[in-house]
């Protein structure tokens, strides 16, 4: 989206809001939304809100067709009855990063919150600008239907201000915003992450194979160099010239936004952080 282009969807949006709507009274900056964007980056475009045959942007509907259930993923645009656009910023805050929706029901953890929890104040406050300046859409997702309870994780709360470079911020990316872990960690039977193999791989969201990303040399990415990990989450294309598939595509590609546009130095900061985890020896494929 040019600068032109979020500017008039601001002035769009603070026009449907009126200056006694959600937003602030200002209504959010440019600026704000633009980091916002780049927050919705990177968490892969949020991408599960966007599945392939939805109405639009944000528009949610995609099925997890679960073992315990099946679960959508929900409208997240401005739309005031089927999306979040009556909800205060407090509100989608506690949604994106505690699960926990205004009428204080939880939501499935297939919304990655144990993730998402980890996004610093000064970037939730940006993504949930981000989020209220897209065009609102009409449109409701099937009710979900679970044989089980939601399982009730503790999530510790934020820092203020999200690390700015470095290792830090690469383990703040991938454990945060980037839920690398989601997939790349395989689940137990009551669906906690098997943290004896964190990062290593296997069966993945929506029957994916996701791949072993830890440093082990034969069964994980060893042999790639930083260099080669950051070009890949930019580009989709892998040292043997393979390009991503499956999930991983969908990440990178992402929606309005998705990692191929990690800055430079952010895909960097991963990358070095992958270096670091512990190789697990785990052959996916
Ligand atoms: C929505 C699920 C999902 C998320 C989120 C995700 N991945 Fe993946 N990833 C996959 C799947 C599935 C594959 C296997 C498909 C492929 O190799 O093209 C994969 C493949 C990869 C590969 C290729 C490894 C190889 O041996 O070919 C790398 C590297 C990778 N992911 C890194 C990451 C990093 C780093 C992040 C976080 C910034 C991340 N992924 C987030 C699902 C995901």
């Amino acid at each position: 989206m040019t600068a032109r282009r979020v500017a008039a969807v601001v002035a769009a949006a603070f026009a449907l809001n009126g200056p006694t709507g959600p937003a602030s009274a200002a209504g959010p900056t440019t600026e704000l939304v633009a980091r916002g964007k780049y927050v919705f980056a990177t968490a892969g475009g949020c991408a599960c809100h966007t599945p392939p045959d939805a109405v639009g942007l944000n528009a949610g509907g995609m099925k997890f067709d679960l073992f315990i259930g099946v679960v959508y993923s929900r409208n997240i645009t401005p739309d005031p009855e089927t999306g979040i656009g009556a909800w205060t910023d407090a509100q989608v805050t506690n949604a994106i990063r505690r699960g926990e929706r205004p009428d204080r029901s939880k939501l499935f953890p297939i919304h990655p919150y144990k993730y998402l929890g980890n996004i610093a104040d000064d970037e939730i406050e940006a993504l949930v600008a981000y989020l209220k300046s897209v065009t609102p859409i009409k449109s409701s997702v099937p009710a979900r239907s679970l044989k089980i309870p939601v399982p009730s994780l503790t999530i510790p709360a934020a820092s203020k201000v999200a690390p700015r470079d470095g290792l830090a911020r690469g383990a703040y990316l991938a454990g945060g915003a980037g839920h690398c872990t989601e997939c790349h960690t395989p689940r137990r039977f009551d669906f906690s992450p098997d943290d004896a193999k964190f990062l290593a791989g296997g069966p993945g969201p929506q029957r994916s194979r996701a791949a072993n990303i830890t440093p082990h040399g034969e069964t994980g990415i060893g042999r790639w160099t930083e260099t080669q990990i950051a070009l890949f989450l930019r580009t989709g294309v892998k040292p043997s010239g393979q390009e991503a598939s499956s999930l991983m595509k969908t990440v990178i590609t992402g929606t309005s936004a998705g990692f191929k546009d990690l800055t430079e130095a952010d895909a960097a900061a991963i990358a070095r952080y992958l270096k670091t985890v512990p190789a697990i020896e785990n052959k996916v494929r």
